[in-house]
Formats: C-alpha cells, structure tokens, sequence
C-alpha cells in the first residue's frame, strides 16, 4: 500500500509555476510597464503557469495587460469576511472580480510584522477557496528555528493548523510555498537538497490531509531568494514545482529568465 502511495505521488506530472510577489512595491504606472514586458516575453507560453501577484492597487491595471495571455492574476493578501465594517480590507469576492486566480496567504512579513496566527491563515485559506481563489499557502521557519532544529515541527504545525476543515480541494486549487524566513531577501538560498528536503516531507504531510492523488498533484514551490542562477538546481528536485519570487520578480529581465528557465525542465 505505501509502495502504490508513493507511486501515486512520484507519477503525477505538476505544472511549475513561477509567481511574482510584487510586495509594497510599483505604482499602478510601473506595474503596468513590468507586466508589459513580461507578457510580451512569456504572455504566450502554456506549459509554465506564471502568476504576477502585484500590489491591491494595480490590479485592475495589470488584469488588463495581461487579458489575451496566459499569465494569472494574483493578490498579496485579503481578508476572510465577504462584507462588512473592516476598514482598509479586500475582500475575496473584490478580487475575484477583478480577475484575480490566486492569492497569497501567510507570507511571512505577514505572518510576523502583522501577527498573523496559523488559526486566522486557515480562516483565509477556507474564504478562498469557497471565493473560488486559489491560494498559495506560506510556510517556513526562521533562523533561530533551523538552528534548533524545529523546522519540521514549525512547518507541521503551520501546514496542520493552516489547512483544518480543507479536506475537499481537488488538488491544484491549492499551492504551498516553502518560504525559509531566513532566505527570504536575504541573498542566502537554502541549499536544494536542503529545500528538497522539506518539500518532500511537506509532501508527506499533505498526503496524510489528502488522498494520494490530490496531495501529488499539490504544487509546492520554493521561495527566498530565488534567481536565474540558482533557480535550475532547484528547480531539478523532484518536490520542487515552481518558485515564488520577490525580488528577481521586480526586474522583468530576471523573472522572465526565471520563467524561461521552468518552460526549459517542462519540455
Ligand atoms: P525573495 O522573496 O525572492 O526576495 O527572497 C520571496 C518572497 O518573499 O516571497
């Protein structure tokens, strides 16, 4: 039985993805042009899902580039009400109708600068699903949790806690991130072994919430510090499928690269 689980997981191609988190960063006038010319670039191609998640307010600007391409539409962040007295707050349903497809929950500048807790992660990740959003789920521990040895603990509890009462997904409706909080814009990269390492028991950890098959078909991707040269070892583990990517996202130049680099490992 655990023999066929395995097959199950090894066997099922994923498509990689390669989202852009934009952070507090472009103004509706930039986004539109770094947007320009990654559609120009990699608008067309379908084998690589490539996801730009800018800031709230270019999103209607960027859905508009980005139209006749292949390219998604992503947010940073909402809030898990539909309606009501939250001021300052986006709502699923807002985002939807600007054509948005994914959203990124739990990043860690969240997660630690606006005291995100795993219970209201979960509150987000169900609002987006039931909002038809797909969510791209962050987890990863700091340095000081590496260095004692905790990473697996605080990704299991991140995972567990952040995915409670999401047992219907249909399997790429939902995305993990594996953000190592020390990696991220700090220019270190985990090793891909080390990375590997973590995807595959995040993969473990999916495959005890999920059937067999949906947990194979979860996309898992990298983040911190990703660039064009160190993006093909790690995009050659065989749990890595994509990368979410602040800073080399900015430069249209790098993250084109980026994208070229996975359309490369998918043909
Ligand atoms: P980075 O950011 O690529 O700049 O390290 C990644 C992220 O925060 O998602």
């Amino acid at each position: 039985m655990e023999q066929l689980v395995d097959q199950i997981m090894n066997n099922s191609p994923r498509k990689l993805i390669i989202a852009g988190n934009w952070k507090m960063n472009t103004t509706s006038t930039d986004a539109v042009e770094l947007a320009s010319v990654v559609n120009q670039e990699v608008g067309l191609l379908t084998d690589v899902s490539v996801v730009l998640c800018p800031p709230f307010t270019a999103l209607e600007r960027v859905a508009s580039v980005i139209e006749d391409s292949n390219i998604r539409l992503g947010a940073q962040n909402f809030h898990p009400e539909a309606s009501g007295a939250y001021t300052g707050e986006i709502s699923a349903a807002m985002l939807r109708h600007l054509f948005c497809s994914f959203v990124i929950v739990g990043h860690s500048e969240r997660r630690s600068l606006f005291r995100e807790s795993d219970d209201f992660i979960n509150q987000k990740i169900r609002a987006a699903l039931d909002g038809y959003l797909k969510p791209i789920l962050c987890v990863g521990e700091t340095l000081e949790e590496r260095e004692g040895d905790k990473t697996l603990q605080v990704v299991e509890q991140q995972i567990g806690v952040g995915l409670t009462q999401v047992k219907d997904v249909v399997g790429d409706e939902l995305v993990i991130a594996y953000e190592p909080v020390w990696a991220i814009g700090t220019g270190k990269t985990a090793t891909p072994e080390m990375a590997q390492e973590i995807h595959c028991a995040i993969r473990k950890m999916l495959g005890a919430i999920f059937e067999p098959g949906v947990a194979a078909r979860i996309r898992i991707l990298y983040g911190g510090s990703m660039r064009p040269e160190n993006a093909p070892d790690l995009l050659d583990q065989p749990d890595i499928d994509g990368g979410l990517i602040g800073g080399a996202s900015l430069e249209a130049r790098s993250f084109n690269r980026l994208v070229q680099i996975a359309h490369q490992k998918a043909v």
